[in-house]
């Protein structure tokens, strides 16, 4: 395959977080990224732990958003349990960004995931001393993704396999 192309077929992590379990949403956000044509390689569901969450969620998150938020979400993420999925496709780390929607629902289009199921503003959600609970999680970038494949998922957790998408929508 010629490099260019093959660069551009990328694997990105998507956890559909504790809300996104406990609201019954994990269907709805695996079918949005099967009906865009891409392919889940990967999947389990997961209750993770402080150690491993602090891979997750570093201190870029606390240097970016206020140490307070990496706390809420370090207490959040290990809450319950969560589907963890890699998903792969042309370009497929910005595709499913722009299918998760913005970070503040309020903000989140309608059509993106958390713009058509979640709604409240950082300032709420700073006031009350809580996390915004936006539903899922996917890579931000490569640097991103690269860290976090391997973080959640085993080689021989991830598989290759053909679906007629190959066919129909990358040919
Ligand atoms: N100001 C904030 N108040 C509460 N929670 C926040 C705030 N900023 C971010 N979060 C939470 O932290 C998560 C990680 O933040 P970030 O990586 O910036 O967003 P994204 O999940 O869109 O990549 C967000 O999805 C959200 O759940
Ligand atoms: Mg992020």
């Amino acid at each position: 395959m010629d490099i260019k192309i093959q660069k551009m077929i990328e694997r990105t992590l998507v956890l559909v977080k504790p809300d996104g379990v406990e609201r019954g949403l994990i269907g709805e956000c695996i079918k949005r990224f099967e009906q865009r044509g891409f392919k889940i390689v990967g999947m389990k569901m997961v209750w993770t732990d402080k150690d491993h969450a602090m891979k997750h969620y570093t201190e870029d998150i606390a240097k970016r958003n206020g140490e307070h938020v990496r706390k809420y979400l370090l207490e959040f993420i290990t809450s319950g349990p969560v589907v963890a999925m890699v998903i792969e496709g042309v370009n497929a780390i910005e595709n499913v960004r722009k299918i998760v929607g913005s970070t503040e629902p309020r903000a989140a289009l309608p059509g993106t995931i958390r713009g058509d199921f979640t709604h409240v503003s950082y300032s709420y959600a700073d006031g009350k001393e809580i996390v915004i609970k936006n539903l899922i999680h996917a890579s931000a970038d490569k640097k991103d993704s690269d860290n976090e494949v391997p973080l959640w998922f085993n080689d021989n957790e991830l598989h290759t396999y053909n679906m007629t998408h190959d066919k129909h929508i990358k040919e």
